[in-house]
This record gives C-alpha cells, sequence and structure tokens, in this order.
C-alpha cells in the first residue's frame, strides 16, 4: 500500500483504521466503539475496551521473552550500569506497585515523579500504570517554584524522588527542593517516597517520608495483577508550558494511548520485538514517556535509559552504547547533534555502529547543516518529526514502516496517518491551499488516539486554549508557523505564542518573566527567545528597575544580572535560566500598553521589526539594539 492510500484511509474510515491497529495492542475487553466523537472536540477512542499499559509494556512478552533485556540503564555520572529483563521488571513493578499501594494510593489517585534518570523512576511508572494511579512525571532540572505550580495542580496523594539527580560530574540535591515546593503549595501529600542514590544527605519527615529500597523490599513477591482500566480512563498528566504563566496539566488516556504507540513503533520507528531502543530525552518530557517509557517496551524491545551528558567522559559516549548493546533505533533532539559536532566525528568512527537502522530527531526545528553532518557520519537515514506534548506522538514525519518515502531537508515531512493538519491564515482563518504559503499549523476533530483527552480539570481551558484560537473555526492550533511546498512536505517555522524551545525543551516565557519579576530591584521585564547556534533558542531578558540609580555602573549591574540570574535558577531551575538579563529604562509597547514582543525578538536577531506603527516610544527599540550591540 502507498503511504497516500494508507493516510486516506486513515482519514476518511478512521474506525476502520484505528480498528485495525487496535489489534496491535492486548484487551482485557476489546472495544465496543472505536470512535465517539459526539462531544468534539473531547474525542474518545475504543469505548467500552479495557485494557492496561503495563500489562502491555511487560506482562504481554513475559511469555516469550522473560529473559530478554527490557530496561538498560546506564549512568556515566554515578558508574551504575545495569541490566533488567522483562521478567525482573515485572518482578521490580510488582513490588513498587504494592509498596505505592500500600502508602494509601489507588486506581484514579495521582503520584507525581520528581525524579533523574535512573530505574527507579520508570519502574515507579509502570507500577503507577499497573495500579491505576495517575501519574505526573515533572522533569527534574525544574526547581522548587516549578514545582510547586505542579504539585498545586496534580494534588498528589504521594511524591515519588531521589535524593538527589547529577548532572557533568556535579551533584544537585532534589529533597530541599521538594521540602520547599511542598512548603509552596496548599496542597500537601500524605506521603514521599525517596529513594536514596547516597548522593546526597536528606531532612527526614517522620510520618511522611519513607524509604523507597525499604519499602518495596518489604513487598518482594507480592503479587500485584493489572487493573483492567477502561480504555478512556486517565493513564497521566504532563505539564507543558503556554501562553500563560500556568504550566496546563497535558491529560492523557490509557486505550487510545497505547495503540497510538504501539502503530508508531510499526509504522514510523519500524521497530521489532527483541531489538533494542535509545532515546536520550529525560523521562520528565513528553518525548521519554513515550519512546523511553511506553513505547519500547510496548513493542517488546530493550529500552534504554541514560543518565549523563552526550559528551562525557567524551564525546563518542552515545556511540560507545550504541556498539555496545547493539542498538537499532536512536532518538534525539538536534540540540545534542549540534553539540555532538563541535568534536572530532573520530568519536563516532570508532564504534561498530552497524546494528543502527536510524536515527529520529525532534523537538525543535532540524538545520540543514546539522542533518547533513549527522547522516554523513552515520549513514543511516536521519528522520525529522514534528509533534508536541499534546499530540503525544509524531503528526508529520516519514512513515518509512509504510511506505519508503525520501526526505528532505528542513522538513520534517508528510502528515502523519489519523492527523488532518491543514494550514489557515492567522487572522481570517481561511484555509491555506496553494503551495509555500505561510499559515498556522492546525488540525481538524476528530484527532487521532494519542492526543491529549483535556487538560487536566479543565475542560474550558482545553477548549478556549486549543480550539478556539482559530476565528470562525473549531480546529486544533499547534501554535507553530508552518508552509507545505508542493509535495505536500511541510516546514515548521517557529511558535506563534510566547512559548521558546532552548535545546528541546519548551519554556514559557511569561513563567520566566514572573521569576525576574519576584526580584525586588526588578520593575518590569520582557524575555524573548532568541536564535543561538546549538540551542536553537536562548532566553533572552530586559528588565526596567525600580530605582536605576542603585545600580549605577557596570560592574553594579553585572552583579545584579547574576542575581536575577540565580534567583531564576531556584525557582524554575537552570534551564530556563535567561542567557542574559540586560537593563533598559522602558520597553517597547503599543499605545494600548501590550508588549511588543515580535519586535524585540527581531532587533535581538538582526531583523527588521517590521510595523511599528503602534508603537507608544520607539526609542524603546533603540535602547535594545544599543544593548544587543554593545554584547
Ligand atoms: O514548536 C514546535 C517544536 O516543539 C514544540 C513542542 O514541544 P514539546 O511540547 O516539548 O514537544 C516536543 C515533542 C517532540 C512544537 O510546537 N517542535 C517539535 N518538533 C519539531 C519542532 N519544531 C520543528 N521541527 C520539529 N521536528
Amino acid at each position: 500500500m502507498t503511504y497516500a492510500e494508507f493516510y486516506r484511509r486513515s482519514v476518511d474510515e478512521p474506525e476502520a483504521f484505528w480498528g485495525e491497529q487496535a489489534r496491535l495492542i492486548d484487551w482485557h475487553t476489546p472495544p465496543q466503539r472505536i470512535l465517539d466523537n459526539d462531544k468534539a472536540p473531547f474525542t474518545r477512542w475504543f469505548v467500552g475496551g479495557t485494557t492496561n499499559l503495563c500489562h502491555n509494556a511487560i506482562d504481554r512478552h513475559l511469555k516469550d521473552r522473560p529473559n530478554q533485556a527490557a530496561l538498560i540503564h546506564v549512568s556515566t555520572e554515578t558508574g551504575r550500569e545495569e541490566t533488567y529483563t522483562f521478567a525482573q521488571l515485572h518482578d521490580q513493578v510488582q513490588r513498587a506497585g504494592a509498596a505505592i499501594r500500600s502508602l494509601g494510593v489507588s486506581r484514579g489517585d495521582r503520584v507525581l515523579i520528581y525524579m533523574p534518570m535512573v530505574p527507579e523512576a520508570i519502574v515507579a511508572m509502570l507500577a503507577c500504570a499497573r495500579i491505576g494511579a495517575i501519574h505526573s512525571v515533572v522533569f527534574g532540572g525544574f526547581a522548587s517554584v516549578s514545582l510547586a505550580s505542579r504539585i498545586e495542580d496534580a494534588s498528589p496523594k504521594l511524591i515519588v524522588s531521589a535524593d538527589a539527580g547529577s548532572r557533568g560530574g556535579k551533584v544537585v540535591p532534589y529533597k530541599p527542593l521538594l521540602d520547599e515546593a511542598i512548603r509552596l503549595s496548599s496542597h500537601k501529600p500524605d506521603a514521599v517516597l525517596m529513594v536514596d542514590r547516597g548522593l546526597a544527605s536528606m531532612d527526614h519527615v517522620a510520618g511522611r517520608d519513607h524509604d523507597w529500597k525499604a519499602l518495596t523490599e518489604r513487598h518482594a513477591g507480592v503479587q500485584v495483577p493489572c487493573e483492567w482500566l477502561d480504555a478512556t480512563d486517565i493513564s497521566y498528566t504532563i505539564y507543558t508550558s503556554g501562553t500563560t504563566g500556568k504550566p496546563k496539566g497535558v491529560q492523557r488516556d490509557v486505550g487510545g494511548y497505547a495503540v497510538a504507540l504501539a502503530a508508531s513503533m510499526k509504522h514510523i520507528f519500524q521497530c521489532k520485538a527483541g531489538q533494542t531502543y535509545f532515546c536520550t530525552s529525560d523521562i520528565g518530557w513528553v518525548v521519554g514517556h513515550c519512546y523511553i517509557v511506553y513505547g519500547p517496551l510496548i513493542a517488546g524491545m530493550a529500552t534504554i535509559v541514560y543518565e549523563g551528558l552526550p559528551i562525557r567522559p567524551d564525546a563518542g559516549i552515545w556511540w560507545q552504547l550504541v556498539e555496545k548493546y547493539k542498538v537499532n533505533v536512536m532518538f534525539s533532539a538536534p540540540t545534542a547533534v549540534r553539540v555532538l559536532k563541535k568534536y572530532d566525528e573520530a568519536f563516532l568512527k570508532k564504534y561498530d555502529l552497524s546494528s543502527l537502522q536510524s536515527l529520529f530527531l525532534a523537538g525543535e526545528p532540524l538545520d540543514e547543516p546539522t542533518a547533513r553532518w549527522i547522516h554523513d557520519a552515520l549513514g543511516v537515514p536521519i528522520i525529522d518529526n514534528y509533534w508536541q506534548t499534546e499530540t503525544g506522538w509524531p503528526l508529520m514525519t516519514i512513515a518509512n514502516g509504510v511506505e519508503k518515502k525520501a526526505s528532505k531537508f528542513g522538513s520534517p515531512g508528510l502528515p502523519m496517518y489519523g492527523w488532518k493538519v491543514k494550514l489557515v491564515h492567522e487572522t481570517t482563518g481561511e484555509e491555506l491551499t496553494k503551495p509555500n504559503e505561510k499559515g498556522v499549523v492546525v488540525v481538524e476533530s476528530p484527532t487521532p488516539p494519542g492526543f491529549m483527552q483535556t487538560v487536566w480539570r479543565d475542560d474550558a481551558r482545553f477548549v478556549k486554549t486549543y480550539w478556539q484560537t482559530i476565528p470562525g473555526k473549531t480546529l486544533y492550533s499547534t501554535f507553530d508557523w508552518g508552509i507545505r511546498d508542493e509535495d505536500g512536505y511541510y516546514y515548521i517555522l517557529g511558535r506563534t505564542d510566547d512559548v521558546i524551545n532552548v535545546a528541546g525543551h519548551r519554556l514559557g516565557t511569561r513563567e520566566i518573566e514572573e521569576s525576574i519579576s519576584s526580584h525586588k530591584a526588578v520593575a518590569e521585564v520582557a524575555v524573548v527567545g532568541v536564535a543561538d547556534n546549538v540551542k536553537g533558542q536562548v532566553a533572552m531578558a530586559f528588565a526596567v528597575l525600580r530605582d536605576p540609580a542603585a545600580y549605577p555602573d557596570a560592574a553594579a549591574r553585572l552583579k545584579l544580572e547574576g542575581e536575577i540570574m540565580k534567583v531564576v535558577d531556584g525557582q524554575l531551575g537552570a534551564v530556563a535560566r535567561p542567557a542574559r538579563v540586560r537593563f533598559v529604562t522602558l520597553l517597547p509597547k503599543t499605545r494600548s500598553g501590550k508588549l511588543l514582543r515580535r519586535a524585540i525578538q527581531a532587533v535581538c536577531e538582526g531583523r527588521d521589526p517590521g510595523d511599528l506603527t503602534t508603537i507608544e516610544d520607539p526609542s524603546t527599540l533603540q535602547q535594545i539594539k544599543e544593548q544587543v550591540q554593545a554584547g
């Protein structure tokens, strides 16, 4: 079948198409109704079916491959390296499930997971899935204020965490950040379960804090059968940034998600059971949920869980792992490749990479020089894929498992099966049908399995934020600009909103602004994303001081800049730290007081700021220009 036929069937006959895909997973009760879009845009898939993500990720493989590697953990930070077979993972997950239950958690309760890349983190996720608890994994690089807002919103009964993470050999204690976050949040968890890696000392809160090792060992050998969940039950929430400061809890189902991942492993990633998958993301991001944890395991593959940098002990570490574990498919981000590109290609050539079939890259635009370099170095297809936390799996890429198609540099490819992707005009909402017209990338309902169900506890926000921004139409907005060429290949040109993408990490500029504003010297601040050769984008802040006279010279302002960065580090985490904080006397705004972010960004990137007829005071942009030129 050609991809065009495959795609057409997926959107014209979604029930028949997805009914077939549903056979890729195990069901306890088969679905009665494949698609229910009666309450669009709240699309429900596989209604009446019952299943379990953990069953599909582990138990289902116990018959054919109990002694095959399921989880391979490598930490170049601590030197820990170990492999769990499917049978061993099954055992660990049952212990953890029993331990988590013993702390009062049951089906539908939330468990927040704030952890570094250790096996216990994945075991905790799978244990939640097994007992029907809703996990909410928060990226370990986030600090107390980010964590507090997520605790507040998810209202977890239990938090699972660890004493510390480690990055580049530097220990980052988690427990003080967690304790502070719990203090800041009005919601308090009943229990906290701590993995003690022996990296940092911990204050113990009696009656609340428990030790992972002791508690899971106490439950050794306990059988914890999978809870059979409705396909439309909630599997997890994951927080992501948008235009407002408050992060959104993207909520995902059970059955649709399992089917979507299983289908993607086959049609997009061309994976087979018994193979090895290496995704270099972090479990705190959607890519980690899908392609470190659930996708590869559902497909019966071994998944590599790596803690460490791509350049330590040297820039060959990933390729060393590819050789050692005979990795078949890799998934990473363009930023990581740009980092590796700075090192000698010999680091790549040193290893036997013959097992590798392809490298998938996502999370940010893949520039042509980066794609070419890694393609030439590896000699395997480099497959750009475009998606979002909300979509759950790629909505644009190349499905080589269906039909081999050439990639085009700079393009993530074609709309994937199930996604009715369109381009519309930003202000009129009119569909753009001619090639090479720039518009907003949108998706028509029904959205395919795997797509978010709603915003956690806020259906109204789901509809308003995502489905009501295109004038006169009910369409899902990706908030990305795009164009489509004569062959139907899309090109993604960046966000239409205030979201920035730093090294593949999605951040809201409003959150960073709120954090900077909490410094007492700052009256007002604007944060924009500025193009960067390695990270794709970096955050750049322009602050107006309450009392500029208090910081009269360059030395005083430099000291203040450092202080502000520390505030951001402490509240949000180093990932959100702006590259620079510059000081101005006034910010560029329209006469009605709206901040001209796009103009600031353009000036920072040396581009023409465009139409400035509404600007209140043009000298404000001049100030920014001078600051940027001064370096
Ligand atoms: O702007 C797009 C960019 O990353 C955003 C989504 O980020 P996140 O929710 O963290 O999900 C990442 C999942 C891979 C998008 O709105 N983006 C993601 N992939 C690409 C991309 N931009 C260009 N090309 C891509 N392949």
